[in-house]
């Protein structure tokens, strides 16, 4: 029997510094017969990520010429794993190709979620809106009237935060991007209070400015001089959730200085705690239950970019790094449902 061709992309050098197109290459390798247990997936939506330029460096965890980890959503197609009939709709992590072998243990069944955008598995209710909804409410503990600073807030995680902060009773909450575009964005349609262009000064006078009476609250997703600025404006007993550092992924052998300010930590009484999502996955019910009938009711809906087409997989990575995103950079590989659920 004939069997398809998965279209897949392969790391196939290491970048220094930015990384380029010629660091991947698209290859055409054909599915091997399924073994029992296991399950074909046509991908539907993947997501690129910033993690994934770590992955790329040497000390990361992405082999050359072989295939390369990722999250995406797709449906069975073919079926010898009992648990996964065709037509089932699920999450893995075997991205960066048109279709995966899949086993049940690493895979999800996505949730019956009627009316809920499809791709939002990805996004708001994916890793990155659990990464956000963990910062806030488990780490930093945000309480009703706080002030609360996201950088690079026009990004995945970070419209997601000022979307859960809003929703959450937040007083302020003030955010940093990389466009007057973003800017408007955000203040426009995700309900930030104020926003600023990190090139359009120091981002510590930037953000001194956007909240005067200083921060009870920081979700970084940047570090270098976003995380100082952030130490530079808390209130004395603030919480920073340290979410990540984007600032630092393409400079590995030279990272941005550490926050100079770090001793602020100790003279305001404040907490600084960096968290990974994967320590809290048993979190995704309560993300569920707070954000699901806020989608459904369209109060809250996820801010992505989408690029079409498996061949720009690669250039929505790059693009990303870039902050050619506005929400959740997604690339759309086939059509698939619009919404969650029995209806889709
Ligand atoms: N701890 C965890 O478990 C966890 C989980 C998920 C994500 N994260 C982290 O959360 C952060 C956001 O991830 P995401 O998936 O939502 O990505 P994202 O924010 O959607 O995309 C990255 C954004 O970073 C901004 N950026 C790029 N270079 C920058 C620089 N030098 N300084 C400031 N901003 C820069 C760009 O936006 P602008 O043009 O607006 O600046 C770009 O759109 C990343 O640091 C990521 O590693 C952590």
């Amino acid at each position: 029997m004939s069997r398809p061709t998965a279209r897949v992309v392969h790391l196939v050098s290491r970048p220094v510094g930015e990384p380029t197109t010629a660091n991947f290459a698209f290859l055409d390798e054909p599915v091997p017969p399924l073994a029992a247990g296991e399950a074909l997936v046509e991908n539907i939506h993947q997501s690129v990520d910033p993690y994934m330029r770590e992955e790329m460096d040497e000390t990361g965890g992405w082999l050359l010429n072989a295939p390369l980890e990722g999250r995406a959503l797709g449906r069975v197609v073919e079926s010898r794993a009992p648990a996964l009939p065709v037509g089932t709709l699920v999450h893995h992590r075997r991205a960066w190709r048109t279709l995966s072998v899949v086993t049940p243990g690493e895979t999800l069944v996505l949730p019956d979620l009627p009316g809920v955008p499809f791709s939002a598995h990805l996004g708001i209710l994916g890793g990155t809106g659990l990464s956000a909804w963990v910062g806030l409410t488990r780490i930093a503990r945000l309480r009703p009237d706080e002030t609360v600073f996201v950088s690079a807030a026009a990004g995945g995680v970070g419209t997601a935060a000022g979307r859960i902060a809003r929703l959450l009773g937040a007083g302020r909450i003030v955010g940093s991007t990389g466009s007057a575009a973003k800017v408007r964005y955000l203040t426009e349609h995700v309900g930030f209070d104020a926003a600023f262009d990190r090139h359009d000064g120091p981002v510590a006078d930037l953000l001194r400015e956007a909240a005067p009476d200083g921060l009870h609250v920081c979700l970084d997703n940047v570090g270098g001089d976003h995380l100082e600025a952030a130490i530079g404006v808390m209130r004395d007993h603030g919480r920073i959730a340290w979410c990540g550092a984007v600032a630092q992924y393409n400079s590995l052998q030279a990272p941005p200085p550490a926050p100079r300010n770090l001793f602020d930590v100790v003279g305001r009484s404040l907490r600084l705690e960096g968290f990974l999502v994967r320590d809290h996955l048993d979190a995704r019910p309560e993300l569920y239950d707070f954000l699901v009938p806020h989608l459904r009711s369209g109060a809250v809906r996820p801010d992505e970019t989408v690029v079409r087409g498996f061949e720009h997989v690669v250039d929505a990575f790059l693009g990303m790094l870039r902050g050619a995103n506005t929400g959740k950079m997604l690339v759309q590989l086939t059509d698939g449902p619009r919404r969650s659920g029995p209806a889709a």
